[in-house]
């Protein structure tokens, strides 16, 4: 007997055109071009989840009233697949996903995904268009799992009916080639989390509202936006997509802690782990900007990086806000910095062993 959420596979019409990854592959960028195929399952009260589906990536039709389209009750996930050089597709730590989702779930009235539902609709569709993944230096194949509201209704409560879809698109760098270190902006007019708010979630809106001080950031000309807590506007805690490290003189490391107002980077944790069997002390703590621009300009901060799925791991050279700008070491990336880059791509590209269990073979 066929359970509810066994997958149908379903006919395609009209595959990606060669000519349009070719051009991709003259200039790869970070979510422009998508691959064949989709996941979706659909979710209704009483009946739970249901409808699972692979089938020809395709536009979805929604009913304007649908109730994401006016309160936003949206969560996703990033993540990617690495072509390993023995041929072999590999997913990193797709169970710490899973598991985040459900995490960003709860926290938006939504239904939980079962685990093994999530982790098997990324398999089939990696497997499906495991064609697609990259195999140049630096580029994979990101995953787009997501859920949204799709109950027709105004009224402000939880949805009775919800999609869950996996796309997948082919990747590059996040950030322009070439770009060795980020410059970045402090918002001093903007938060975006407070206490008690989403920010621990993964869902749309936070990055919805980090949209006008990032095209801040970029109109004074840096790559990326930084923002202080809400409560106090002292203690630095993410960009608009990623996570903080700060590495100190005396083999120290501190990134902010998770203290439910920053999104809990699987990158971020995966890094810590890294770092302290490079043997430094890492701590999950509070920084201030007077601290951290303090610390630059004494010499006793000697790196900084940012880091997420997207943006792997990427340095930071530079700083400014409205108080003046700082430079971080010598505002290229530092020794740690490329280390650690390399550590974890090559963990996810099987170029390094896997000791902790972090990579799962297709
Ligand atoms: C990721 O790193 O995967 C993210 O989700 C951050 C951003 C690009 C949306």
């Amino acid at each position: 007997v066929a359970a509810k959420t066994d997958f149908i596979t379903l006919a395609h019409p009209a595959p990606v055109a060669d000519e349009t990854r070719v051009q991709w592959l003259e200039n790869p960028g970070f979510g422009t071009l998508f691959t064949d195929h989709m996941i979706m399952i659909d979710w209704t009260e009483g009946e739970g989840w249901h409808n699972a589906t692979l089938g020809p990536r395709r536009p979805i039709e929604l009913d304007p009233a649908a109730a994401v389209l006016h309160y936003a009750q949206e969560i996703f996930e990033g993540m990617k697949a690495y072509r390993h050089p023995d041929g072999s597709t590999a997913l990193f730590r797709p169970e710490a996903n899973a598991k985040r989702f459900n995490v960003s779930a709860r926290r938006m009235a939504m239904p939980e995904l079962p685990e093994e539902l999530f982790l098997e609709a990324v398999r089939l569709l990696v497997d499906k268009d495991s064609a697609w993944i990259p195999d140049m230096e630096g580029a994979s194949l990101y995953l787009r799992p997501f859920m949204f509201a799709s109950e027709v209704f105004l009224g402000v409560r939880p949805a009775k009916r919800y999609k869950f879809i996996v796309i997948a698109s082919p990747a590059g760098n996040y950030f322009k080639s070439g770009t060795p270190a980020v410059s970045i902006w402090v918002s001093s007019d903007y938060t975006r989390a407070a206490p008690g708010g989403t920010g621990a979630a993964k869902c749309g809106g936070n990055y919805a509202a980090s949209l006008v001080p990032q095209a801040e950031a970029i109109e004074r000309g840096h790559d990326q936006v930084v923002f202080l807590d809400a409560a106090e506007r002292k203690w630095i805690e993410e960009l608009g997509g990623m996570n903080l490290f700060f590495v100190f003189d005396d083999r120290r490391v501190l990134t902010p802690a998770l203290t439910g107002t920053i999104l809990p980077g699987i990158t971020r944790d995966s890094l810590i782990t890294l770092l302290r069997e490079e043997g430094l002390t890492v701590e999950e703590g509070r920084y201030s900007l007077e601290q951290w621009r303090e610390d630059a300009t004494t010499g006793k901060l000697v790196e900084c990086f940012a880091c997420g799925t997207a943006a792997v791991v990427t340095a930071v050279g530079k700083v400014a806000g409205h108080d003046g700008d700082f430079t971080i070491g010598t505002g290229g990336p530092g020794q740690l910095t490329q280390k650690m880059k390399n550590r974890l791509t090559g963990i996810q590209r099987g170029q390094l062993p896997d000791t902790h269990g972090w990579v799962t073979k297709l």
